[in-house]
């Protein structure tokens, strides 16, 4: 048996590995990310399983992937600045460049300590935000580490945390509604300071005697099924990627859970902002 068969033992081996275990494989921040700025930091330790960012009185730091990416599941686990966090933004959203770019947003905006994080969502589409929702969580979300994820496809973009659906952005081209389709976007993250509106709308400011501040990042995993459904808890295979391309009754319930309970903003139901009448996609939202 020559070298070519063991090499073919080790990919089947490999793809084995890497199916089995699509939840625990965590990338290697050396080989999948770069650090962008900040200095020192930003550190990779554990032979690049694990990631810190850094905030001190001045500089944040942040860093972002080495390839793009267009459709897939996005998964990072994170565990955000613990105590007192006010005045702080731990940033972790996907991105494509130019004017007329597309965004996928989550922004953790910190607190006092005790008091709850907030999740602020944003989805950009052709250059155009203005979609946010916020949401408080059902955990505390600096003890441990906890599982982001974003799928995106052609057909909608669901925002997970530990695998409950919060938000889902559907295609609604038919009614003149840009969708994020065509413009390949990077990773990134950051942590900085906006103690000018993120805690209490900017009341709580920075105590820079708590510095450093530091969030840590493990087990990117990045897959290009895309289908929500493959994910509820009670699917076992991989199979059928491109099936219904939507989120079962399961996630449904979920998602209608999330939002019931720890929803404190959402821009669909805004009739102040938009007096105009609501962004049209909001129609088409089912909670
Ligand atoms: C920043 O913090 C360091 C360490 O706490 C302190 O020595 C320094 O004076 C601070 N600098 C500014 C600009 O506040
Ligand atoms: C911080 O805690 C206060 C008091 O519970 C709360 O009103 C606020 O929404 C929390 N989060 C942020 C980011 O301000």
């Amino acid at each position: 048996m020559g070298g070519g068969s063991a090499v073919k033992w080790l990919a089947f081996w490999w793809l084995g590995v890497c199916s089995s275990s699509r939840f625990v494989y965590g990338g290697n921040f050396y080989e999948d990310f770069e650090i962008s700025w900040g200095g020192d930091r930003a550190k990779i330790f554990n032979s690049g399983a694990l990631l810190s960012l850094s905030l001190d009185n001045l500089s944040g730091s942040g860093f972002h992937s080495k390839k793009t990416y267009l459709f897939g599941r996005i998964d990072m686990q994170l565990k955000l600045v613990a105590g007192n966090s006010a005045g702080t933004v731990t940033a972790y959203y996907l991105s494509s460049e130019g004017p007329r770019h597309d965004e996928i947003d989550f922004e953790f905006l910190g607190n006092l300590s005790g008091d709850p994080y907030i999740v602020h969502t944003n989805v950009f589409t052709q250059g155009k935000g203005n979609r946010e929702q916020q949401f408080y969580l059902w955990f505390d979300p600096t003890k441990n580490f906890h599982t982001y994820s974003i799928i995106w496809n052609p057909q909608q973009i669901v925002l997970l945390v530990d695998n409950y659906p919060i938000r889902e952005f559907r295609n609604t081209e038919a009614m003149g509604v840009p969708f994020p389709n065509t413009q390949p976007m990077r990773i990134y993250s950051s942590l900085w300071n906006a103690d000018d509106w993120a805690t209490r709308g900017g009341l709580i400011k920075t105590d820079w005697t708590h510095s450093p501040f530091t969030a840590y990042y493990r087990n990117f995993n990045f897959n290009t099924i895309t289908n929500p459904a493959d994910y509820s808890s009670k699917s076992s295979s991989a199979a059928s990627p491109h099936t219904t391309y939507q989120l079962d009754a399961f996630g449904r319930r979920r998602l209608r859970w999330v939002q019931k309970y720890f929803m404190i903003y959402n821009y669909c139901t805004d009739l102040k902002r938009f007096p105009q009448g609501l962004p049209p996609e909001c129609n088409h939202h089912h909670y």
